[in-house]
């Protein structure tokens, strides 16, 4: 018998009280505070939450699962709904999620995995971690030009690209603009090449209506606070492929061949039953490893925050969007000076900023603009990493470029992007338009 008083009602009435706190404090210390043209900064994204997120991930600390666990399973449930994604494995960056797929894509599980030496198409411009897991995996990305004003790959460029040696290509969907699917998805059927789609600053946009990440093998998604839906650090894998998933769920799990959720055992009915590699009969499946692997799981705390994002997501895409129609219609009379962007034919883009190249011809420079919008707190990025062959890690790696990349140098000394994301409202828009409008009156 147990002597112990059941403490359940209390911890209940506890945690409704240690919830109504969060709640107030989160509406008396994060609130968003109000634009003041004369001092607010205009940043180029940011995470947008409010006392829901808060809320849920109180609620995980006070659960102390820590690592993977329920918020983890419905975080990823309704990832799949969101994304359109038939398996959803979640980790702990996009960074991470770029590194699992192209990992997955070399596992012994597929009936024709990449190898070492393979050669993997990718764009010259754009983030790192999108093309850094090709040199991780001993892979060779062979780099192409991009394309105004889309900022995605020339697609018609990627035929001469390929060698018998050829086997994927790796793309991202370009600041929430998806690259041309219809092109890059007709020359790899032609060739049998595997594709990857980097959705990171992609979530929510489509392709002759149908999502981004579910053309290619395999797709992923980025949560950190500049992105779409935030979890502070986070990222997830998806794809169709239970093969794929299995090998993404291994590889990010330590590389074992066990698949059982953290703190559970004996899934498969048989830990003590299998007989692989050069182990012994019955060794633990536990820990038998059929992978090269990594630990990169999520934890409990950041799908908690998750799960919250995603009730705002909807509204998130629609302030995106608006935001980008807005510059775009402010920003259309500068156009003799500046390539104003658009969308990819067929797509219907979920943006993650407004890009924007000085023309060459233009009697300022882009460092001038950006540095005019910096007096005025106007935040801006350059394109990533600009034409990442320039970058210096990339001295002496085993790349190839075809043909010559002028639009990335291009991109590399002339782009820039400004926000778009959810916070900025129309006092924002109009100041900022306002900003640019003072530029040109001085020019
Ligand atoms: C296109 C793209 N891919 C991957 C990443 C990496 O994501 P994370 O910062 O979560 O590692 C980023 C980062 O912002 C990105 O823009």
């Amino acid at each position: 018998m147990n002597d112990a008083p059941d403490t359940t009602n209390e911890a209940a009435l506890v945690k409704a009280e240690i919830f109504r706190l969060v709640e107030r404090y989160a509406h008396l210390a994060h609130a968003p505070k109000p634009f003041n043209p004369a001092s607010s900064p205009v940043p180029v994204n940011g995470k947008v939450y409010g006392a829901a997120e808060m809320v849920s991930l109180v609620d995980s600390a006070l659960e102390f699962w820590l690592t993977t666990g329920r918020f983890n399973d419905e975080f990823e449930a309704r990832l799949a709904q969101v994304t359109g994604g038939r398996y959803v494995l979640t980790t702990n960056s996009g960074s991470s999620a770029n590194l699992l797929a192209i990992s997955a894509l070399t596992s012994h599980l597929l009936e024709n995995p990449l190898a070492p030496g393979d050669e993997v198409i990718t764009c010259a411009t754009g983030f790192p971690t999108t093309i850094n897991p090709i040199l991780q995996n001993n892979l060779v990305p062979v780099f192409v030009d991009v394309q105004f004003p889309t900022y995605n790959i020339q697609a018609e460029l990627i035929e001469a690209a390929i060698t018998p040696r050829t086997r994927a290509i790796a793309l991202a969907h370009t600041l929430g603009n998806p690259f041309d699917l219809g092109a890059v998805m007709a020359v790899a059927a032609k060739h049998n090449l595997k594709v990857m789609e980097d959705c990171c600053d992609a979530l929510g946009a489509t392709y002759n209506g149908t999502k981004v990440g579910n053309f290619g093998d395999i797709a992923t998604l980025s949560f950190y606070p500049a992105h779409h839906i935030t979890t502070g650090e986070g990222g997830a894998v998806f794809m169709r492929d239970s093969l794929l998933k299995r090998a993404t769920e291994s590889i990010r799990d330590w590389g074992r061949d066990c698949y059982c959720a953290p703190g559970f055992d004996n899934t498969c009915k048989k830990r003590f039953g299998w007989q692989l590699g050069g182990l012994p009969f019955g060794y633990d499946h536990k820990f038998t490893y059929s992978h090269l692997g990594y630990n990169l799981k999520m934890t409990d705390m950041q799908a908690a925050i998750g799960v919250a994002q995603l009730d705002r997501l909807e509204g998130f895409i629609a302030a995106r969007k608006h935001n980008f129609a807005a510059l775009q219609q402010g920003l259309a009379r500068f156009a003799e000076h500046l390539i104003l962007p658009e969308a990819t034919p067929n797509a219907d883009p979920s943006w993650f900023g407004f890009p924007l190249t000085v023309r060459p011809a233009a009697p300022f420079s882009r460092d001038a603009l950006v540095a005019h919008l910096h007096k005025a707190r106007i935040a801006t990025r350059y394109l990533f990493g600009g034409n990442l062959i320039h970058q210096p890690y990339m001295a002496g790696r085993n790349f190839r470029v075809s043909g010559a990349t002028p639009n990335a140098d291009l991109v590399m000394t002339n782009s820039f992007w400004v926000g778009v994301y959810p916070a900025l409202g129309a006092e924002h828009i109009a100041y900022m338009l306002e900003s640019f409008e003072s530029f040109f009156r001085a020019l």
